[in-house]
């Protein structure tokens, strides 16, 4: 059996650590805010390249505080694309916005400018490219019409940890990045976290103050807010993990170069090779018109694999509100039917990736 991820095994050398940070939280008995979270931020900062990192309570509360705190809501539209995880398009939602939905760029799954500069209105306030699997969106294309329709740039950047495009980080290119450490992402809570990062500190003084329920001085609350800061425990449990990212996510990169290896010959797509692009090898997702039969046999022969995301987001019932037709956006309709996820974590054997492999070819009869 080959599991789809493998949790326990990431975890299983942290595993002491983890009990230790425990015991001294505990023994300190400080859980919220403080030197674990601060000191969290800064790694973080450090490992993104940006001026300001800000811990929150998940990805999905990252866009939506970051909306908020660009003063996004009720009557402002938002570019987003149709083949995203929801929250994307939730988040714009939950601030009173409207997506905009675009198909996406048939050869990376990410964002496509042609299709958001035809998107762009009066009322148009931000796009969220997303880094898809990890592949950076066109950030370059996408910035320049930003800046063009004097609109900020979210990078919902949860799947994109350690990916860079051309010179930068992921996550350092918009207005603001959006991270997600839901455990199967490439450094993973023990629960629900994430984190916000910006250059500008303006925005961030207004999301440090947001996430803390309105307040930066105890019970003076100077505006709007929940609470969305990242639990301490959590913050330390994520800064043992930060080290060992650059070699978890070289690891991931190395199985990717042996999976293409193996799968070249194949009637399948393999994960786009861009120069310039790096991408962190979150997901390894292969399209193929045979993708139920295939996910079929591989599961004949205990091997897991996933679908992100079997819909696109205009097929989304909690979206029909929105009014796009069935199959509207063909290209991300067609990658919703196509894409299969292979196993993809750092501990995978290049056994494990043998196996893997030979069960793929041996459904297309080689
Ligand atoms: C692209 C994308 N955006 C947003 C999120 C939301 O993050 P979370 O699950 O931490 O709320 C996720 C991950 O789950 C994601 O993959």
């Amino acid at each position: 059996m080959i599991p789809f991820v493998d949790l326990p095994a990431r975890h299983r050398p942290l595993a002491r650590t983890y009990a230790q940070l425990f015991l001294q939280t505990v023994s300190a008995g400080s859980f919220i805010l403080g030197k674990r979270v601060s000191d969290f931020e800064t790694a973080f900062a450090r490992t993104i390249k940006t001026r300001f990192a800000i811990g929150v309570s998940n990805g999905t509360d990252a866009l939506t505080v970051s909306l908020r705190a660009l003063s996004i809501g009720p009557g402002d539209e938002v570019i987003i694309p149709d083949f995203t995880f929801i929250s994307t398009a939730f988040a714009v939602l939950l601030v009173g916005a409207t997506p905009v939905l675009t198909d996406i760029d048939p050869h990376t799954l990410t964002m496509d400018p042609r299709n958001v500069k035809r998107a762009i209105t009066r009322r148009t306030k931000a796009i969220i490219p997303v880094h898809l699997y990890g592949v950076p969106a066109d950030m370059d294309s996408l910035c320049a019409i930003a800046f063009r329709h004097h609109i900020a740039v979210i990078e919902d950047a949860a799947q994109a940890l350690g990916s860079t495009y051309k010179t930068k980080t992921a996550g350092s290119i918009g207005d603001i990045g959006c991270f997600s450490f839901y455990p199967s992402k490439n450094i993973g809570a023990l629960g629900d976290a994430g984190a916000i990062t910006t250059n500008n500190p303006a925005i961030a003084r207004r999301i440090r103050t947001m996430i803390n329920i309105g307040s930066d001085k105890k019970y003076l609350h100077t505006m709007l807010g929940g609470n969305n800061r990242l639990d301490a425990l959590q913050a330390s449990f994520l800064l043992a993990q930060l080290p060992r990212l650059r070699a978890w996510n070289a690891a991931r990169r190395a199985h990717a170069a042996l999976y293409t290896s193996l799968l070249r010959d194949l009637p399948i797509t393999l994960p786009p090779s861009i120069s310039g692009y790096i991408s962190n090898m979150h997901l390894f997702v292969i399209r193929t018109n045979k993708r139920t039969p295939l996910k079929k046999h591989l599961a004949k022969h205990g091997i897991e694999t996933g679908i992100h995301y079997p819909y696109a987001l205009h097929d989304q019932p909690s979206l029909a509100g929105l009014g796009y037709a069935p199959g509207q956006f063909p290209v991300s309709h067609q990658a919703a039917r196509e894409v299969l996820s292979l196993p993809m974590y750092p501990e995978l054997t290049k056994l494990q990736i043998h196996t893997v492999a030979r069960a793929v070819r041996s459904y297309f009869h080689l």
